[in-house]
């Protein structure tokens, strides 16, 4: 029998630990603080900040967004974040992505101060998080982790087998899950659209990740009997029975449930846990400030 791997569960209970830490913070008067930068009004982004919102509510925490015109210029976007370095009621900064083609995206996450950049997208946490140094963990891959190890599938002495390579997911994710550490000390493999003969490699898979943003791309036949399957896709599909919109994931879920040991949902598995690794790294960046 195929065990759903319950994200909103999981991230449920992260909240109620990171809402001890918060309560900790607000005896010693400090309300962690998580400032967004949004360009344009990208309706998916907005929804996303929104979630991210709710879920700092909850907890005690608070998040603001600045709301920023799609024709900014590169220098006004990071005079913006220099603003929210400086000031001292945020600890952490989010710059949500895409940015609008005329902006330089490395450029602007280089401007958030490596202390403030609780989704590890400076360079600076980049390489650290490559060295195996403290650092503040990408959400999304931080949250695979995390999801692995609380569902009692820890990647250490597992082969993981990663399907995408994007600086935001895939590669982070590698540099996570191959240190010489509790939770990771895996042997990783990274595929993508250079990877000859795919399904061969994922069929080898302990531990297979989907992250390449194809809607249903890993069949069944890629998959290894009993293997854990993380799918972080999010993919927006016409479903042909109503004619509605909804979401899946890259993995074909319904097949490779019947082969898989484990495997996570779309919607309800990745998501939920990624928004609680951003609220903990911004509780985590509070501590450090405060302690
Ligand atoms: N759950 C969450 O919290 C969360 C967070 C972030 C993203 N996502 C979702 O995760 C998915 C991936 O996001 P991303 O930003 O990493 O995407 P991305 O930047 O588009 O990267 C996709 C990666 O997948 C690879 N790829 C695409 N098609 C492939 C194929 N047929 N075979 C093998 N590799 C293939 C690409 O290879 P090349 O490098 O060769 O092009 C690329 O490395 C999207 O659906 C996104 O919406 C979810």
């Amino acid at each position: 029998m195929v065990e759903i791997i319950d994200g909103r569960k999981i991230a449920a209970a992260i909240r109620e630990e990171l809402k001890q830490r918060t309560d900790k913070l607000k005896e010693k008067g400090v309300i962690p603080a998580l400032a967004a930068v949004l360009v344009g009004e990208d309706p998916a982004s907005l929804s996303y900040l929104r979630s991210i919102a709710r879920g700092c509510e909850k907890i005690g925490m608070l998040m603001e967004t600045a709301e920023l015109p799609e024709n900014i210029t590169q220098e006004a976007l990071e005079r913006k974040i220099e603003g929210l370095n400086k000031n001292p009621k945020f600890h952490g900064i989010i710059l949500q992505l895409p940015l609008p083609k005329h902006l330089d995206t490395l450029k602007a996450e280089s401007a958030i101060s490596p202390d403030k950049d609780i989704d590890g997208t400076n360079p600076v946490n980049i390489g650290k998080l490559l060295l195996g140094e403290e650092t503040f963990l990408p959400s999304t891959p931080y949250g695979v982790q995390e999801l692995l190890v609380r569902s009692g599938h820890s990647p250490e002495g597992k082969h993981v087998v990663i399907c995408g390579r994007s600086n935001i997911v895939g590669k982070p994710l590698m540099g996570i899950l191959v240190q010489k550490q509790k939770k990771a000390n895996a042997t990783v493999t990274v595929c993508h659209t250079g990877t000859k003969a795919l399904p061969s490699i994922t069929r080898q898979a302990d531990i297979l990740v989907a992250a390449m943003g194809k809607a249903k791309a890993i069949t069944a036949d890629m998959v290894k009997e009993g293997a854990i399957v993380i799918d972080v896709g999010v993919n927006q599909i016409e479903d042909p029975a109503t004619g509605k919109f909804k979401l899946v994931g890259d993995v074909d879920f319904e097949a490779v449930k019947e082969k898989a040991g484990a495997i996570t949902p779309v919607p309800g598995g990745t998501g939920p846990v990624t928004t609680a690794m951003l609220m903990a790294n911004t509780i985590k960046a509070a501590e450090r400030r405060n302690t």
